[in-house]
């Protein structure tokens, strides 16, 4: 479908949790990975996550134009976004400065930063601008460009970003979609405020200072991981699919700890939460934490314990929010135009 100059184009999507981290790149230009990952797209059940975006063609301008939630961006968020608009450009050639407007639903201050969701929803609007709906692939390869985590976002379901060795062929699969398993996501909030070190920077750091033999065990790791995730998932194991992701945080937090200067992301708030997590474990509850980078705590668990794990966390102190979400679909088209 050729795409009409003068009509804008809107693209809803959700963020999404690594049960398998990426944290490095082998190009940090073109963003790909040193290690492939996989993860959950999520979707929130007691508070939406959604991110909007709609492009258009910015007519004769000479710049792109972004407006957030009604404001005009000339900023930090603009020069994003523009990297990205740039790079997607270079991909596919086309030249046109288009026009950006978002909405998003993401709890406003939760720290939530929402890259993966908000760099796959510009990816697909992207790609719908061009005629491209239909190539998940060239949309995961687009997202890459916007956020490493945004390429697994374009997929609903459990997704995996074989990391590939070039630009072509880095990109996310759909390993099970959004109805092979009803598992939940607890999202304990603990911070508001923005990280001190962006993961991009971070991620560059850990490959840079961490021990040797610290940063290739992770990396070295992932496959493996991968296989006995994708196993667990088949089979439906919560128990395995929970132990492995607790292995994996604790890796990555091992080498974010090993950083110079060291990458500490959590706070005291943070450990209470997966202290109480490991309580509920001793309980016979089957819920698994693990982190971003950054304080606030993912919770795997069943539907059947979601009522339980959040009554335990909520009373947390220092919890600020509890987002409750399902496992959800990949970035699309919607009609809901923005612009
Ligand atoms: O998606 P990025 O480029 O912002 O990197 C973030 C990566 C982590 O969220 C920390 C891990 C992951 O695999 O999602």
């Amino acid at each position: 479908m050729p795409f009409d100059k003068n009509s804008s184009i809107t693209a809803l999507s959700h963020p999404n949790k690594a049960f398998v981290i990426y944290w490095g790149n082998q190009n940090d230009t073109l963003r790909i990975p040193t290690r492939s990952s996989l993860s959950a797209t999520l979707q929130g059940i007691n508070h939406p996550l959604d991110y909007i975006i709609s492009i258009r063609t910015a007519g004769s301008s000479e710049r792109d134009k972004v407006i957030i939630d009604g404001t005009e961006n000339k900023g930090e968020i603009y020069s994003h976004f523009v990297n990205h608009l740039n790079a997607m450009r270079r991909y596919t050639r086309f030249r046109e400065k288009l026009e950006v407007t978002t909405r998003t639903s993401f709890p406003i201050g939760s720290g939530l930063a929402g890259s993966a969701a908000s760099a796959s929803a510009l990816a697909e609007a992207f790609a719908g601008l061009i005629g491209k709906s239909g190539d998940t692939r060239l949309k995961s390869i687009l997202a890459r460009k916007g956020s490493g985590s945004a390429s697994r976002s374009v997929f609903g379901g459990f997704v995996i970003w074989q990391k590939g060795n070039s630009d072509e062929s880095s990109y996310s699969k759909q390993l099970f979609d959004e109805n092979h398993w009803d598992i939940r996501n607890v999202i304990a909030m603990v911070s508001s405020s923005p990280k001190k070190i962006r993961s991009i920077e971070g991620m560059k750091l850990s490959k840079k200072t961490c021990p040797e033999h610290f940063y290739s065990d992770f990396v070295n790791i992932a496959n493996h991981h991968i296989n006995k995730i994708t196993k667990a998932l088949l089979a439906r194991d919560i128990g395995t699919l929970g132990a492995l992701y607790e292995k994996e945080n604790y890796l990555f937090r091992q080498v974010c700890l090993k950083t110079t200067p060291s990458l500490d992301y959590w706070t005291k708030v943070t450990e209470n939460i997966l202290d109480k997590v490991a309580n509920l474990r001793n309980d016979g509850i089957p819920a698994y934490a693990g982190t971003d980078a950054g304080p606030n705590v993912h919770i795997f668990t069943m539907p059947k314990h979601v009522e339980r794990v959040i009554r335990t966390v909520r009373d947390v102190r220092g919890v600020l929010d509890i987002i409750h979400c399902k496992v959800g679909e990949g970035s699309h088209l919607i009609q809901d135009d923005l612009i």
